[in-house]
């Protein structure tokens, strides 16, 4: 299949999302720009598309798909029930990199949902996107556009790298602005949960939510076989093909680490900066202090030490506070929890 590559600007945006929504309506996949990462995105309501997801990312079984959509009228027809805390959240945080899980209403497939009687719902704010499923008139259902275990796409070219051939159509609209995959909340259990960290913190939900928790699933590897409110956090995920590992400590500390255990083609991901006092090469995925850009960076990052071929990664650990939980949550995993404590 040849993929077109179509970049978008202020000229032929109309062109470009009329394009993308007629292949959503007959049942085709397209790459979309969201403001956290690219999606891979189908029309929910059409079973097969959605099947075809699941194929061409190479997608576990039991891991369900957010269902974004441009409004609240088209969110009544994907939920059974709309709870007062999910108006409160939407009307602080919708459009914007935050998804909530309701129950499903009958509209929703099993296919999207893996069985589940849940449903994951997002209002993305990119305006590529929000126009996208305007006009396809149809909740979309999109993962991350990655192909499964891989680092999510902040650009279009990731995209590309990963799904060239594969699928009729990538829009490009420049680097995803928040570079980490929405913050997903939990709205059907006794206390609203947060499943999964991401630009919206934990601080920010409670501020309206007082009671919302933070799941302990966040920062820990899941047993085989146990029981999770989120499949997502269940697999190895975001992973170059180096062996990364966390390492906790002082930049001495960790440089004295690095330089002892490095083997084969050996990287440090780091802080700004911090590269002279690390005797191996380097790549920094921000400023020390600034989880905003480490978030935006981090996926690039981590597909730039693919590229050069790396094989071993020492990672700096970002903070657990604010947007830096959300940079740890995926770190850790590209890590398969493999965290050094000096
Ligand atoms: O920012 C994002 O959320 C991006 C963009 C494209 O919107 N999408 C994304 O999708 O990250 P994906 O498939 O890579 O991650 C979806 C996460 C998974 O961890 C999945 O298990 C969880 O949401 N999820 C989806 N539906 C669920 C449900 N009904 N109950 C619990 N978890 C659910
Ligand atoms: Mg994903």
């Amino acid at each position: 299949m040849d993929t077109q590559y179509l970049e978008v600007n202020d000229e032929n945006i109309e062109q470009a999302t009329d394009l993308a929504a007629k292949l959503l309506k007959s049942g085709k996949l397209i790459g979309l720009p969201t403001e956290t990462v690219y999606g891979l995105a189908a029309n929910a309501l059409n079973e097969a598309a959605v099947k075809e997801i699941f194929r061409v990312k190479g997608r576990p079984q039991d891991n369900p798909i957010i269902v974004h959509i441009c409004d609240m009228i088209m969110l009544r027809s994907v939920v059974r029930e709309i709870p007062d805390s999910a108006s409160e959240l939407a009307r602080a945080f919708w459009p914007g990199p935050f998804t909530m899980i309701f129950k499903k209403s009958e509209r929703i497939n099993d296919t999207v949902t893996c069985g589940m009687d849940t449903v994951a719902v997002r209002m993305p704010s990119n305006p590529v996107a929000a126009k996208v499923i305007e006009k396809a008139g149809v909740p979309v259902a999109a993962p991350s556009a990655n192909l499964s275990g891989k680092p999510s796409p902040t650009t279009a070219r990731h995209v590309l790298d990963d799904l060239h051939g594969k699928i009729p159509l990538i829009l490009d609209a420049g680097a995803c602005r928040y570079g980490v995959e929405s913050t997903v909340i939990s709205l059907v259990g006794d206390v609203p949960t947060i499943l999964r960290p991401g630009f919206i913190t934990p601080q920010e939900i409670q501020k309206i939510l007082p009671d919302a928790v933070v799941s302990d699933a966040v920062l820990r590897e899941v047993g085989a076989g146990e029981k999770v409110l989120s499949p997502g956090m269940k697999y190895k995920h975001y992973a170059p093909r180096a062996d990364v590992v966390i390492v906790k400590g002082t930049l001495e500390q960790f440089a004295k680490y690095a330089e002892e255990h490095a083997a084969g083609n050996a990287y440090a991901m780091c802080f700004n900066g911090e590269g002279e006092s690390i005797s191996i090469p380097s790549v920094s995925y921000g400023k020390k202090d600034d989880p905003d850009e480490q978030a935006r960076k981090l996926f690039s990052v981590l597909r730039m030490l693919d590229t050069a071929g790396a094989t071993t990664v020492f990672a700096r650990c970002p903070s657990e506070q604010g947007v830096s939980l959300a940079v740890l949550n995926r770190l850790i995993r590209a890590a398969g929890f493999k965290v050094v404590q000096l």
